[in-house]
């Protein structure tokens, strides 16, 4: 998956395969004010304003509190973007706004695109990083209010995928016990227990992190049967032979090699045999030119953010194995291209049920 300069008609479509378009000018002018308009026209409201009816921009304007003529101009560039349409002088909302941009949808991103205020502050760093080779270790550096956003705007992201996952990971038939690794917001965890109804999740994640996530985990009403730990998942006493599945979602690209492998020993002993160890993550190419846009880019962010950046399947695969485990193969979801399941089995033979986490 790839954005990028898109012809609108076909002398644009024969220049731009003639290769005489400016390109960079699209993909960083035209690129930062199409990402901006959206994040602003979530915050302040636009989508929602125009959920229940078209309307004209200075009724928007005045319904959300805006300015009139800035408020059409907003409204114009969302439509060049395709997020609103403009028929009789009124504005309404397209499918893929009403689909992703609603706050109440069910697979919103509104949440999301709040967390985009606080990526546009850290990709300030992208220079620095480079010059200096030292990333941002965004997770020691948030601010309270940051961490709410970052854990809404996950626990939005985590809504494109969950079901798929849920569906997808082949958990142990009489599994009972899982932990969640970073786990956040706990709605993986959610999608799983409500897939398999003998299932109770643990959720660690740092305690700064539980603070904001806890009220979102709240929300789904999951009570007992999902929890939250906080702890630091390098340091905590992961257990021996505790958890039937140990689930890790975005989480590895902010260690590095070293960090993951000595997680994935530890992950080992606290699986209980036949039980399942899955790293959920973007997906790390082979080589930059067989991985495309995403990937590459995501590798950078994650390398500025934290200590490291994405993985390949075979990577992820390695420290599974040298951890003792046997690797399967890995699931890639349909729901978020570029994301894959890296799963990998203890050997050995049960005996009696997991004792949960007290
Ligand atoms: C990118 S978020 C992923 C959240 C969730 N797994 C998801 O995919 O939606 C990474 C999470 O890992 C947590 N985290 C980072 N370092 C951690 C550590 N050492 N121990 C436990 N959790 C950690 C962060 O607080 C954050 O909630």
């Amino acid at each position: 998956m790839r954005i990028g300069v898109v012809a609108e008609n076909p002398i644009e479509r024969v220049l731009l395969a003639a290769g005489v378009l400016p390109t960079p000018l699209l993909e960083t002018l035209q690129a930062m004010l199409l990402a901006r308009s959206l994040v602003v026209a979530s915050k302040l409201g636009v989508f929602e304003g125009l959920a229940s009816e078209p309307l004209t921009s200075r009724q928007l304007a005045e319904a959300i509190g805006t300015d009139p003529r800035a408020t059409a101009k907003l409204l114009n560039a969302l439509v060049g973007a395709r997020y609103l349409r403009h028929r009789h002088g009124r504005y309404r909302l397209t499918r893929a706004a009403r689909r992703w941009l609603l706050a109440r949808s069910r697979q919103s991103l509104h949440d999301n695109m709040l967390f985009r205020f606080l990526e546009w502050d850290l990709l300030d760093g992208v220079e620095s990083f480079v010059r200096s080779g030292d990333p941002l270790e965004v997770h020691r550096n948030i601010d309270p209010e940051g961490w709410n956003v970052y854990q809404r705007g996950m626990r939005s992201l985590a809504s494109l995928s969950a079901d798929e996952v849920a569906r997808r990971l082949p958990v142990p038939k009489d599994a009972t016990t899982m932990l969640d690794i970073g786990g956040s917001h706990g709605y993986y965890a959610v999608c799983l227990c409500r897939h398999h109804p003998g299932l109770r999740a643990t959720i660690l994640d740092l305690p700064r992190a539980v603070e904001h996530a806890a009220p979102i985990l709240a929300e789904e009403n999951m009570g007992e049967r999902v929890v939250h730990w906080a702890g630091d998942a390098l340091k905590e006493d992961l257990g021996e032979e505790t958890w039937d599945l140990v689930f890790i979602c975005n989480l590895v690209h902010h260690f590095d090699d070293e960090t993951n492998r000595a997680l994935a020993c530890r992950v080992a002993r606290a699986l209980r045999p036949r039980g399942a160890f899955a790293i959920l993550e973007p997906v790390r190419p082979e080589s930059p030119e067989s991985g495309g846009q995403t990937g590459a880019l995501l590798d950078l962010y994650f390398a500025l953010t934290s200590d490291s950046g994405t993985w390949s399947l075979d990577e992820m695969a390695d420290w599974q194995r040298q951890a003792g485990l046997e690797p399967r193969k890995p699931i890639h979801l349909r729901s978020l291209p570029g994301q894959a399941i890296q799963i990998a089995v203890k050997r050995g033979k049960r005996s009696g049920p997991a004792a949960a986490r007290s």
